[in-house]
């Protein structure tokens, strides 16, 4: 993929000066706020993270209700979104993260969770998949794919591991347009959030990363034209709560 100079290549906290350290400073961070991580995610979006990956799964239900179906969530954290899929779905779900903490959470709410069939979480970095070639007809990704250290390498690897006529699906933040409304939620991305953010995690430096790495993510078109060009077709994206979500879903052929 060569990209125009302004696309972001990937996500860079601060400190980190190449991708390994962008990596290792991502994993670290979200190790130390898995404790009060589902509790800020529902805080911080008044709840509105819960619909987010309810529309989710509704936008791929069709897939989601095959019973032959394999699907990943990839960088699953906690599992909500895999939690989300799961609820009506005939297709097996399979979570991986790399951080330990947060899939330790994701199984013991697996297992607190009754009447489901328990999802399997696994340990591994998204851009070295331990899957075959070919292995799922969907991947998602809620809020994680911004942190990869490298988007392109990122969308290279869920191409391999997805079937032809696989799907992805991502969920991420994106700024919302110019205007009063736009900027008022700026506003309290930028300043509110990471306060109450780093209050409560005890982590005043991952809250401040989350606004600064929405700032230089795509944004939803730039999205559209990434994944064309790693080879995706029909990419579409839906926006949410001021545009300041987007789900962007694509084929692979
Ligand atoms: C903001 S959390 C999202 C968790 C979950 N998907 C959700 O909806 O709440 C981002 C997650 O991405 C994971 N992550 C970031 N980079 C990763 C990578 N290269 N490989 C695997 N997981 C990664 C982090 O460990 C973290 O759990």
């Amino acid at each position: 993929m060569t990209e125009p100079q302004s696309f972001p290549t990937g996500s860079k906290p601060e400190g980190a000066s190449t991708p390994e350290e962008s990596s290792r400073h991502v994993r670290e961070m979200f190790t130390r706020i898995a404790p009060r991580y589902d509790l800020l995610n529902h805080l911080l979006s008044a709840q509105m993270d819960r619909r987010w990956r309810a529309r989710t799964a509704k936008e791929l239900r069709l897939v989601l209700q095959r019973a032959d179906a394999v699907v990943l969530d990839l960088c699953c954290g906690t599992g909500d979104l895999a939690f989300a899929l799961q609820h009506d779905a005939k297709a097996r779900i399979i979570g991986a993260d790399f951080s330990h903490t947060m899939l330790v959470r994701a199984r013991e709410k697996a297992m607190a969770a009754n009447g489901a069939a328990p999802i399997p979480f696994l340990e591994a970095d998204a851009l070295r998949l331990p899957f075959a070639a070919n292995s799922f007809d969907l991947v998602t990704s809620a809020f994680g794919f911004r942190n990869l250290a490298n988007y392109e390498a990122g969308l290279r690897e869920i191409f391999r591991v997805l079937r032809p006529s696989g799907t992805i699906a991502i969920l991420e933040f994106t700024e919302p347009p110019p205007g009063l409304l736009g900027d008022a939620y700026r506003f309290y991305c930028r300043t509110v959030l990471p306060k109450i953010g780093g209050w409560i995690s005890g982590d005043p430096a991952a809250y401040a990363y989350l606004p600064k790495s929405v700032a230089r993510f795509f944004r939803p078109d730039e999205f559209v034209e990434a994944l064309t060009k790693v080879g995706y077709t029909n990419p579409r994206y839906h926006l949410m709560t001021l545009g300041s979500v987007a789900l962007h879903i694509a084929t692979r052929l």
